[in-house]
């Protein structure tokens, strides 16, 4: 666990619902990893677009990352958020090809490749999720990645994370085994490579998201070799979350 570096990186999804609450839940989530993380985590938070500034605003103890992006600079995209202007306002990550995106958005593949090639232009860290449905062969992942990194160089692959998010394992209380994730994380690994050089994809992080808490991460990190988690539900809860730092030390 000492030399690899990980990742606890919560997604809030659409919560929680007023700006009062979100700043509170900043602010515990803030003051508690300071002490609680001691391992030196990249500690990750991504709110709803409308509290990115207010956590911009003297929150340490984790950096910001947004949950979606589009993938032009600035124009007529009605209800739409640029990579531009979230690297403008502090962000660092986004994540991109969340399950719930793909599916109630109708994100494609194709899409996704464009974001992350405008995310990546911008200097940020795409947070790529990838995920097969209940039923579905694993080898959806591989095909997700290929299209998701199509044309994207070399160069920018020390600064990619995948996150591994099986979606039946996604707030159902269900989690993966670590076992189905190491084997996930084996068949992505072997993916990136048909891209990447060996050196270049022994540095993506490869992480695991879908119902992981305090109880369980650990088991992730260790005989799961996930280099960290992607946290929905278990990231709302400042206490919970800071747990799962705690859990990782
Ligand atoms: P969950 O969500 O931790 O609530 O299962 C994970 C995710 O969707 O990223």
């Amino acid at each position: 666990m000492k030399n690899r570096k990980i990742y606890l990186i919560g997604n809030w999804k659409m919560n929680p619902g007023t700006v009062k609450k979100a700043k509170g839940l900043a602010v515990d989530i803030s003051v508690g990893m300071e002490s609680a993380n001691k391992s030196g985590t990249k500690v990750v938070v991504c709110p709803p677009y409308p509290y990115l500034e207010l956590m911009n605003n003297n929150m340490s103890g984790f950096e910001l990352g947004a949950q979606n992006c589009h993938f032009e600079d600035q124009g007529a995209y009605t209800g739409e958020v640029s990579p531009k202007m979230l690297q403008d306002i502090g962000c660092k990550y986004v994540i991109v090809g969340h399950s719930e995106r793909r599916e109630y958005f109708a994100e494609s593949g194709e899409l996704i490749n464009k974001k992350i090639k405008s995310i990546l232009k911008h200097g940020m860290i795409p947070i790529l999720a990838v995920g097969e449905k209940d039923g579905e062969a694993l080898n959806i992942v591989s095909e997700q990645i290929k299209v998701a990194l199509d044309g994207i160089p070399e160069k920018y692959a020390k600064t990619l994370v995948v996150a591994y998010e099986p979606i039946w394992a996604i707030g159902t209380g269900n989690p993966a085994t670590p076992d189905e994730a190491l084997s996930a994380k084996i068949l992505i690994r072997k993916t990136l490579r048909d891209i990447y050089s060996t050196k270049s994809v022994d540095s993506i992080p490869i992480i695991y998201g879908g119902s992981t808490n305090s109880k369980n991460i650990k088991s992730f990190i260790e005989s799961g070799e996930m280099d960290g988690a992607l946290v929905g539900g278990a990231s709302l809860e400042a206490k919970e979350f800071i747990r799962m730092a705690e859990a990782i030390n």
